[in-house]
């Protein structure tokens, strides 16, 4: 049995040791918030935070979660995650949505490292996150949107 923790709530899987995490939040807990795209890390789509920290949750099998605490976009909280959140209904950012939980999580991240991102700070942090829409232009300027409404 592998036991962790998913926003908030022990989980103890009973799934094979490299099953990866991804499969587990989405088939075993039914988060399915989190998005499975390319399966090999490349898309972002499956990014969730373990230890509060931004991961491809596709790639990483849950044995090696050595008993950690993993959040997913259905719990993201604090002030970083409600200003990405209204910028992002504010910019009407998505459009098919398929990207957008990865997307959300990483500028997330990013914003809680980078009190005030450049463009060169945004494209490093969001460059893992791939969206077919390329909604990249409304990402970007809803990033700095949420940046500027921390601020206060
Ligand atoms: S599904 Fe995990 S990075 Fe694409
Ligand atoms: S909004 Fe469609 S893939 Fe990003």
């Amino acid at each position: 049995m592998i036991n962790f923790v998913v926003n908030d709530k022990e989980v103890h899987s009973e799934q094979p040791a490299d099953t990866p995490l991804l499969w587990v939040i989405r088939e075993e807990l039914g988060l399915t918030g989190t998005k499975f795209g390319c399966g090999i890390a490349q898309c972002g789509a499956c990014t969730v935070f373990l230890d509060g920290r931004p991961l491809r949750s596709c790639s990483l099998p849950v044995s090696a979660l050595g008993g950690g605490d993993v959040t997913t976009i259905e719990a993201i909280a604090g002030p970083e995650a409600e200003a990405v959140q209204r910028a992002w209904v504010a910019r009407d950012v998505p459009q098919c949505g398929y990207c957008q939980s990865g997307q959300v999580m990483s500028a997330v991240a990013l914003l809680r490292e980078v009190k005030k991102p450049s463009d060169r700070d945004i494209d490093l942090a969001m460059n893992g996150n791939i969206c077919r829409c390329a909604a990249y232009i409304r990402i970007r300027a809803a990033i700095k949107d949420a940046a500027r409404a921390l601020e206060g």
